[in-house]
């Protein structure tokens, strides 16, 4: 065996030149591994004894891709088309050994062998869309012409990966082999080819697919409509249907130069910027400065849950889905059979989507148990309050799991905004008391604040952290305060939103604004989907606020047909005269002065106070770094992830220009804010003022 270099090794086994790839964690195509692969191929073509040449990863995948930290870097080594060409121009068979998931790069360097191989459980695709890019290494030219135009026109924008069992299918392999034997099945696979004399088959030369789109634009027409909704602010979708246009309208060579041309676009743009910060963001979310990897976490195998209104019955699936039984503790019989039917009415529609089998179905709600007994929780390892947002029952309850739970259970709130400490202080055991906020809907969002009382144990953090990921969830740590990060951000946009429509902008303005922006809605399409009437009382309502006005005139939002705007039977919404009178007249009523907005002025009065207030919870190590708040309005709050989050958005705009407009509203930025901005230090970079414990 030789080693090429620290990453490549090559050796023969009788007549083939095996290249083997080993560089951890993912043997991502950095410098290192492309001048491995380049020399080694370079040495395993001029060797005349080797017949054929297999390329094969160690550890736990193929190649994952270009390396995304060397993005807007100086290039360094062998390029990757320098390594594909010696591949795809080798005199003899190469064959691609696939375990583990060839993505981007690593399914385009895949697609220059003549064969691919692969172990059932492997998997390909071309994510480079959700890193707001495009394959730029030939993948949209080459990927069309083994699958077609429609099966590659869905792949590339939709970043989705493929079992090795529908790659087969597709042509993308030719060979499945056991799971446990790659290495030897490639080689004996290799050895076929050379036998039989098969072709060196070249991707680039396979005209048929390509050629049969040519001449039908309508294609490309329909596919652009049909995902208008799903592309909507994204460039990268866009550039990848003009890259699969080339291949069907362009000769190999000129289809390799527009992808090109276009892939360096997107690559230098601030879009694929910010979705790349995202990817490492979303991994480092996870990672904790004083609670390391290897804390011990508590074995959590049953779960219960207080509450089965909206938040607790979503809850409750989340757990469900992963095969945990789940017990749901509610006041009142009626208030149980209505959760709980909610919860089955919810599978079936998934069911019914073709999502879930009817057995599945069946599965998932035998796990839940309801009961009126608090005491029935007694066995469960986690219990998670999903009660009234009111800090007396909540205490109260937390003083009765105190005396019910078994000890080193996790008792867990979903407050939105309540202080944790003060919860746990109803409680004999601070140390087993955390925060875990859902967002709603609680099965579907991914979003999920853990919340870090200030005796909270490392244990009951960790164990919390690991089972987000179980059930699927992002989760970030943060600190108590009031609405803790996306909600205390939050609250400040919804104070200029409200300012704003006194001082002459209409709600319809705000929420365009925001919706251009990125946002799915504005605040007020959202207050009335949630309904207006969400805190609002009746009996003690005095007219004092315009949402009590509307509440009073019964607009309660979309389910009363009315709210912040006028809705038609298919509940879209049209601006509302009515209310723009009674916001005329209610800012008259206060004597406030009237103008007209900017939709710069009105974004900038929506965002710029929650970049402020996130530069303010970094501060007082309500959050451990600046990206972690990002990962928060990204996954609860639907800021747009081309944009990056608050915290990378702010650095895109300039800081300078933020704080002066801060000053401008008269509000005084924080200093972290104006550090960061004298030091040309990125905002988004930015560490959170220490929130380890010893
Ligand atoms: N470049 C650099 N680092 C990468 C990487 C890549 N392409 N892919 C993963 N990593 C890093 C991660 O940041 C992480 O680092 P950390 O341990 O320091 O946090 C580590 O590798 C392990 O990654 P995961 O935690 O994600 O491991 P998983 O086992 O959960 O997932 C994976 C493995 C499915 C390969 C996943 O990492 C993944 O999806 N990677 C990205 C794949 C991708 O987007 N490829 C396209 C790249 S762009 C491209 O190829 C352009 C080309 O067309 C020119």
């Amino acid at each position: 065996m030789t080693a090429i270099n620290a990453v490549t090794t090559l050796e023969r086994e009788g007549d083939i030149a095996v290249v083997t790839l080993n560089s951890p964690p993912v043997n991502a195509l950095s410098a290192d591994v492309r001048d491995g692969l380049a020399e080694a191929f370079r040495r395993a073509t001029a060797d005349a004894e080797a017949r054929a040449i297999v390329l094969i990863c160690l550890g736990k995948t193929f190649i994952a891709g270009a390396d995304i930290s060397e993005f807007g870097k100086p290039p360094r080594g062998a390029s990757l088309f320098e390594v594909q060409d010696l591949m795809e121009g080798a005199p003899k068979p190469v064959v691609a050994a696939i375990h583990g998931a060839a993505l981007g790069g690593g399914l385009e360097v895949a697609l220059c062998a003549h064969y691919r191989v692969a172990v059932p459980s492997a998997r390909v695709g071309l994510p480079e869309v959700n890193l707001g890019l495009l394959p730029g290494a030939g993948g949209t030219q080459r990927l069309p012409r083994i699958v077609g135009v429609e099966k590659a026109l869905e792949m590339v924008t939709s970043g989705q990966q493929m079992s090795a069992k529908d790659a087969l299918a597709a042509g993308l392999v030719d060979e499945i082999a056991p799971e446990d034997g790659l290495r030897d099945a490639a080689i004996a696979f290799a050895r076929r080819i050379v036998a039989e004399n098969r072709p060196l088959k070249k991707v680039r030369d396979q005209n048929d697919k390509v050629e049969a789109a040519r001449g039908r634009p309508e294609v490309f027409e329909q596919f652009r409509k049909a995902n208008a909704r799903k592309f909507r602010g994204f460039l990268a979708p866009e550039y990848n249907i003009r890259c699969i246009e080339a291949a069907v309208n362009q000769p190999f060579e000129e289809g390799l130069k527009t992808e090109r041309k276009l892939f360096m676009e997107l690559v230098t743009g601030t879009q694929s910027a910010a979705q790349r910060y995202v990817f490492f963001a979303e991994r480092q979310v996870w990672k904790i400065p004083d609670v390391p990897e290897t804390t011990e976490t508590l074995p959590v195998a049953k779960v219960g849950v207080i509450g089965a209104g909206t938040m607790g019955g979503g809850i409750s699936m989340n757990f469900a889905n992963v095969g945990l039984p789940v017990t749901i503790v509610e006041t009142s019989q009626e208030a149980l059979d209505r959760g709980l039917g909610v919860v089955r009415r919810n599978y079936e529609t998934s069911a019914k989507r073709g999502r879930l089998t009817q057995e599945e179905v069946e599965a998932r709600m035998g796990r839940l148990t309801g009961t009126l007994e608090l005491e029935r929780l007694a066995d469960c390892d986690l219990i998670i309050e999903a009660v009234y947002e009111n800090m007396d029952v909540k205490k109260d309850v937390f003083g009765r799991l105190d005396r019910i739970a078994k000890p080193g259970a996790i008792l867990a709130s979903n407050t939105s905004y309540l202080n944790i400490d003060e919860i746990a202080s109803a409680t004999s055991r601070p140390q087993s008391v955390i925060g875990l906020h859902f967002f709603s809907p609680a099965n579907v969002m991914r979003l999920l604040e853990v919340v870090r009382g200030a005796k909270t144990s490392k244990t009951v953090i960790a164990t919390s952290m690991q089972l987000a990921k179980k059930i699927g969830k992002i989760a970030a740590l943060v600190g108590v305060g009031p609405g803790f990060v996306g909600n205390r951000m939050l609250a400040q946009r919804q104070q200029q939103a409200q300012a704003m429509i006194l001082e002459g902008a209409m709600p319809w303005d705000v929420d365009r604004v925001l919706y251009d922006f990125g946002f799915p809605m504005g605040p007020f399409a959202m207050s009335d989907l949630a309904g207006l009437d969400i805190g609002w009382n009746a009996q003690t309502s005095k007219g004092e606020t315009l949402r009590d006005r509307l509440c009073e005139m019964d607009r309660r939002g979309q389910k009363t047909g009315a709210g912040w705007y006028d809705y038609d039977a298919e509940r879209n919404a049209k601006p509302s005269p009515v209310v723009e009178k009674l916001i005329r007249d209610f800012a008259a009523e206060k004597g406030a002065p009237q103008r007209t907005f900017s939709d710069q002025e009105i974004l900038d009065r929506c965002l710029l106070p929650m970049i402020d207030e996130g530069a303010r919870i970094l501060e007082e190590g309500k959050a451990i770094r600046a990206s972690d708040i990002d990962i928060v309005w990204i996954n609860g709050y639907g800021w747009p992830v081309y944009r990056g989050g608050p915290m990378f958005y702010a650095d895109t705009i300039g800081l300078e220009r933020v704080i002066q407009d801060l000053k401008a509203m008269g509000r005084e930025p924080t200093e972290l804010l104006k550090r960061c901005a004298a030091e040309k230090a990125p905002l988004h970079q930015a560490k959170g003022a220490g929130m380890e414990r010893s």
